[in-house]
Parts: structure tokens; sequence; C-alpha cells
């Protein structure tokens, strides 16, 4: 049984949720932890509520464990991830199932082997969520992290094992713990019409 004072606290905090959801969400979700109450009675306030998180949690592991891409794009989507067309999505991929209608995977993105898409996150005092946006034609590289409330830019590359905790501008190149901008993308276009050869590509004797 909470206190009066905890009570209102969490009415105040599911209401403050219930705003940011009906919303655009374009800023992420914050809340202070309580002693109280966990965080999940803000965002599951009911028992059926709960139950369908579990689920989501079980379909998720399910979907993960799927080694072909087009069967794991119609789990993802009934699972309420947004993905567009062409979207190709490699084994062993994570997708936060704990609210997976925060990730938005735009046309012909590619999510390499591995890599990892955070909707939510908890540290010892704190709890925060997002929306996450891989934008048209972008690439995951493979063991990669993707944090909450982060945009990935359209056509933008992420390296392999990289750790992206901040937006990546359009056409750029990431790598890194923390992702840092390795290409921009005017250089980026400026390689791709330089006539460089292949590093498969003999020399002429
Ligand atoms: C990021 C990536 C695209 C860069 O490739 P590239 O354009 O050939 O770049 P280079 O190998 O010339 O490296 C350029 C610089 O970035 C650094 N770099 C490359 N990959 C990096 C990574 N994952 N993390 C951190 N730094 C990286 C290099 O060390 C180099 O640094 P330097 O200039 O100080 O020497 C490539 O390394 C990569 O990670 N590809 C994986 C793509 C992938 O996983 N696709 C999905 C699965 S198939």
């Amino acid at each position: 049984m909470l206190k009066p004072d905890d009570q209102v606290r969490l009415e105040t905090e599911r209401r403050a949720f219930a705003m940011w959801w009906a919303g655009n969400r374009s800023q992420p979700f914050t809340l202070e932890r309580h002693e109280a109450y966990c965080v999940c009675d803000v965002l599951f306030p009911s028992f059926f509520a709960r139950r369908r998180m579990e689920w989501r949690g079980l379909f998720g592991w399910f979907a993960e464990r799927i080694p072909f891409s087009p069967l794991k794009v119609f789990c993802y989507r009934r699972l309420g991830v947004k993905i567009g067309r062409d979207v190709f999505i490699a084994p062993g991929v994570v997708l936060d199932p704990f609210y997976p209608e925060l990730i938005e995977l735009e046309d012909g993105c590619f999510l390499g082997m591995g890599c990892r898409i955070m909707t939510h996150e908890y540290t010892a005092t704190s709890f925060r969520m997002g929306r996450v946006r891989v934008g048209r034609g972008a690439v995951i590289g493979g063991w990669a992290t993707v944090r909450s409330a982060v945009r990935i830019g359209t056509k933008a590359t992420v390296g392999l094992n990289s750790l992206v905790s901040e937006d990546v501008p359009d056409g750029a190149t990431v790598g890194g713990v923390p992702a840092r901008v390795l290409k921009e993308k005017a250089q980026e276009e400026a390689e791709g019409t330089a006539s460089r050869p292949s590093r498969n590509t003999e020399e002429p004797s």
C-alpha cells in the first residue's frame, strides 16, 4: 500500500507519461526512480498491460532467433515496430521489446548482424525512453548499439561495434564508443565520385 504522497506522485507521473505518449515523442521521456514503486507501475498501470509487456518480450525473443529477414520483418511489424519497404534485418539483431512502437526503420535501411536498438534505459537513479529512427537507406554495422532517443540520418553508416549515443547526420559515417563522425556527407560523395582503385583490383604489371 502506497503512502498518500507516493500515490499522488505515481498518478502525476502516469499522467505525464500518457501526455508524452500522445504527443510527437521527439524528446526522450525521463523519470526519477523512487523506492516506493517501480517504473513499470508508471508505464504499465494495469494487470493486462504488464502481461502484454511480458508477451512482447517472449515474442521479441522468438523474432530475434529467426534467421530470415522477411519473416523477422513480419514478426517485428506485428510487435509494433514501424518498418518501411525493403528493410533488411540480419540474424541476431535485437530490437528492444520493451516499447517496440518507438522504433522506426525507414525504407531500404539495413541492420547488420547482432546490432541492437534500445528504446529504454535504467540507471540506479533514473529511467529514460525515447524513439529511435533509422533513416532511409542507412546501415547499422554489425554488433553496434543505438541508444534510445537517437536518430540515424538518411544514408548514414554506423561502423562495426559502435555505440551511438547522439543523432547521426544524413550521409555521415560514424564509428567508435561513443560513436564519432569518421566521414561527413560531402567527403563520402567526393570519394564516391573519385576514380579510386578498388582494394581488390590488382595493379597492372
Ligand atoms: C565504418 C566503416 C564503414 C568505415 O569503412 P571505410 O570507409 O573503409 O573506412 P577506413 O577503413 O578507411 O577507416 C577510416 C577510419 O575510421 C576508423 N574506423 C573504421 N571503422 C571503425 C569502427 N567500427 N569504429 C571506430 N573507428 C573505425 C579507422 O580506424 C580509420 O581511422 P584512422 O583514419 O584514424 O586510421 C567500416 O569500418 C565498417 O564498420 N563497416 C561495417 C559495415 C557493417 O557492419 N555493415 C552491416 C553488416 S554487413
